[in-house]
């Protein structure tokens, strides 16, 4: 099958980037993301393409390339899907937060109504690419709706997980460690198909990095890499609070095992804990299915990356507190950075919202300066925890535009994202303007800890010994 028009349903962090990259290595291929948020689909034809709705670097300048030539974001979903040869689903998947596998499951609402969508308008045959992070099995499920509209339309279902991250996703988009596709690889049309999407990426990625399985080894293969990379920040998570009372330094202890080839190095700075939509939905989803097959032992085993990670961001809220006198009741507390990782206003489960809702239940007065999150998501998404009021998250939480009016007269500094400008900053002129002690607490270990000390800064890094003994031998006791 010659692809010649591709719908992608969703235009969030995967669907945007990801057809602006095929779009642009693609010219003979007309791409089309179509959403239902009206709002996200206007800003991704805001004329400044610096003002569309995903912050990646170098992605403006890849959508200001292909759009309005072979590149079209509309809302006109039935429009989209009856033109395309071949569409990916790249709808949210969320935990759920209702009924049955609440907490846990992935909610497969958006991917279901987007299948029936598609069993409803469709009048040629199509290939139905997963794009989307989901349970194994689920092609299953997809089959079965499209397979029961009874118009005669034939279906081929892959599943292609995207690897990309928040941050580097363009980079990554570029020059992918692998692409994976997953399909009928039994069938003439299973093979087919999956030669058509391969044609799509061979464009620009070699082909000896596309890799084919079967649908269910792709399905699940995205849950395991999320499982690893999490499981690789929880496991250097839990030896930084064995470095801090052993006097160990966790940045040395990680450059010393990563060193190891069998280790490597990538995956493991101690920090505040992870965050972003995929880790935590991702492993809990993968929990879910292990408990759902009886399989008690994988389950317990996976749940313990998040119950770490929990720990990391409340342990790191409590030595704030206990560092300022056990109480912040009425200080001021600065939080330098709010998306979940730099290079990206992503803030989906951002460890900045669970550091700074513990501190406002112990009533602390905190100021937010992140360079890329608008002050209404930050609100909305500490309302979204529903810890107490609105109104109260607005009267003890401010969000300010200027990163030194932010630390002005604040008892202690966080910092949550690793943003790169932080580091650049006039510390000494901070140190100035800060009440004395003046706090630091590095979720990132980002900063320069020897140099905040000598400016005057109390620093406290995660991983960190809290004492520098010196280890020299004692003199023999003599007589
Ligand atoms: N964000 C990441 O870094 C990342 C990386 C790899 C995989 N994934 C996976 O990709 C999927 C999408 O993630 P995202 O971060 O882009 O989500 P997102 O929430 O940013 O975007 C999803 C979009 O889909 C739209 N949508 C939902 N239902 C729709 C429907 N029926 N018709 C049209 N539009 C609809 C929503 O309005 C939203 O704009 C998820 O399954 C996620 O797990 C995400």
């Amino acid at each position: 099958m010659k692809v010649k028009n591709i719908c992608c349903i969703g235009a969030g962090y995967v669907g945007g980037p990801t057809m602006a990259v095929i779009a642009q290595k693609c010219p003979e291929i007309n791409v089309t993301v179509v959403d239902i948020n009206e709002d996200r689909i206007a800003a991704w034809n805001n004329e400044d393409v610096e003002k569309i709705p995903v912050y990646e670097p170098g992605l403006p300048a890849v959508v200001k390339e292909a759009r309005g030539k072979n590149l079209f974001f509309s809302t006109n979903v039935d429009a989209a899907i009856d033109a395309a040869e071949l569409i990916f689903i790249s709808v949210n998947t969320p935990t759920k937060t209702y009924g049955i596998g609440k907490g846990m499951a992935a909610d497969l609402k958006w991917i279901e109504l987007c299948a029936r969508q598609i069993a409803r308008v469709s009048r040629t045959d199509k290939i139905i690419v997963e794009k989307s992070t989901l349970p194994v099995r689920t092609a299953a499920a997809l089959r079965e709706i499209l397979d029961n509209t009874g118009n005669g339309v034939k279906y081929q279902i892959l599943s292609n997980p995207e690897f990309l991250a928040e941050g580097t996703a363009i980079q990554d988009l570029l020059n992918p460690d692998r692409v994976l596709i997953g399909g009928d690889v039994q069938s003439t049309e299973g093979q087919e198909a999956i030669s058509a999407l391969s044609g799509i990426y061979e464009k620009w990625v070699p082909k000896s990095k596309i890799l084919t399985t079967n649908v269910w080894s792709s399905e699940l293969s995205k849950l395991t890499a999320n499982a690893f990379l999490a499981q690789r920040v929880s496991s250097i998570n839990a030896m930084s609070e064995l470095c801090e009372v052993t006097g160990a330094d966790v940045t040395e202890v990680a450059k010393a095992i990563g060193m190891d080839s069998r280790i490597g190095s990538k995956f493991l700075n101690s920090s505040v804990g992870f965050g972003g939509s995929c880790f935590q939905k991702d492993i809990l989803n993968l929990v879910y299915i292990a408990q759902s097959f009886g399989l008690k032992e994988v389950a317990e085993y996976w749940e313990q990356v998040i119950i770490m990670n929990d720990y990391q961001k409340k342990r790191f809220a409590a030595n704030i507190i206990q560092t300022l006198y056990n109480t912040v009741s009425g200080k001021k507390i600065t939080i330098l950075g709010w998306a979940f990782k730099k290079d990206t206003n992503d803030t989906r489960e951002s460890a900045a919202i669970y550091v700074v809702d513990h501190l406002l239940n112990e009533e602390a007065n905190i100021t937010v300066y992140d360079p890329k999150v608008q002050s209404e998501q930050i609100f909305s998404d500490l309302d979204y925890l529903k810890s107490r009021s609105k109104e109260a998250n607005r009267s003890n939480l401010k969000v300010v535009h200027d990163p030194y009016e932010a630390c002005k007269n604040s008892h202690a500094i966080a910092v949550l994202t690793e943003w790169e400008e932080f580091k650049g900053y006039d510390w000494e002129r901070i140190y100035q303007n800060m009440l004395k002690p003046a706090f630091v607490f590095d979720g990132r270990n980002l900063l320069d800890i020897q140099e905040l000390i000598k400016i005057g800064f109390v620093p406290k890094g995660v991983g960190k010994p809290e004492f520098m003994e010196s280890f020299a031998a004692k003199p023999a006791m003599v007589g």
